[in-house]
């Protein structure tokens, strides 16, 4: 196996709002894409890195990866999270058989839950970190409270993903021959007929997505900075 990351960071960061790249906002002394660079040289597994960047953003990007060992390149994101990490798979290297996939808005993922989704890659395509879903999930219809969608076997899904790369590869293909678009990888591979397995996420692995959600990154961060876990 030889791994790479492919650090999603072309996001606009809308629901942010912060005027500028999400990945470069700071929570608890440095920039999202910083934390999860650090995170990334914490797991000897994978050998190299590529970011997407957000478009005419490049030069900021790569100031902030700086010299950070193991990064290919810097490569202009796309117009979706998907078309993104297309243009990731592109630019790495033929010798790289494994990807993980990984959202830079996720600081909190942990070497350990990277560690683990490669592990299960032995016996599988696909490796996908997921968590219960505390909430009763609501099917609506025009803002009507149609149904409730039994919880039990549902899960939510995180990043990062591990896959194989010839998998990932073949399925972002065939989702961009047939317009299929999804909001994470796993999805796609759900389509063929691939080994897709799930592993215990983490539940402080808040996607960094609503301006309240940087309070609580920063908590979680600063605990973890201090000890606590
Ligand atoms: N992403 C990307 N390319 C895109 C869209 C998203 O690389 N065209 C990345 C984001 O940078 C983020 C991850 O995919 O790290 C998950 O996306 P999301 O949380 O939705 O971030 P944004 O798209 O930046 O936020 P928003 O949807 O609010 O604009
Ligand atoms: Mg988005």
């Amino acid at each position: 196996m030889k791994a790479a990351a492919i650090l999603l960071a072309a996001g606009r960061g809308e629901r942010l709002g912060a005027g500028h790249p999400k990945a470069l906002i700071t929570v608890w002394g440095k920039s999202l894409l910083a934390h999860v660079l650090d995170t990334v040289a914490a797991v000897p597994e994978i050998e190299g890195f590529v970011v997407t960047a957000p478009p005419g953003r490049e030069e900021e990007i790569t100031r902030a990866v700086g010299a950070a060992a193991g990064c290919i390149a810097v490569v202009t994101g796309g117009e979706t999270r998907q078309a993104s990490v297309r243009h990731g798979l592109a630019a790495l290297p033929p010798e790289y058989d494994t990807v993980v996939c990984h959202d830079v808005a996720r600081p909190l993922a942990t070497p350990e839950l990277f560690r683990a989704v490669l592990a299960r890659l032995e016996e599988a395509d696909g490796v996908v970190p997921v968590v219960p879903i505390p909430d009763t999930v609501k099917r609506l219809e025009m803002g009507r409270v149609r149904r409730t969608i039994p919880r039990k076997g549902l899960a939510a899904a995180q990043t990062p993903q591990a896959f194989r790369r010839e998998a990932l590869e073949e399925a972002h293909e065939a989702a961009r021959a047939t317009g299929a678009a999804a909001t994470d990888d796993a999805a796609l591979l759900e389509r063929g007929r691939y080994r897709l397995v799930a592993v215990r996420g983490e539940t402080d692995n808040v996607k960094v997505t609503r301006p309240e959600d940087v309070g609580y990154a920063e908590m979680m961060l600063e605990r973890r900075a201090r000890g606590g876990g």
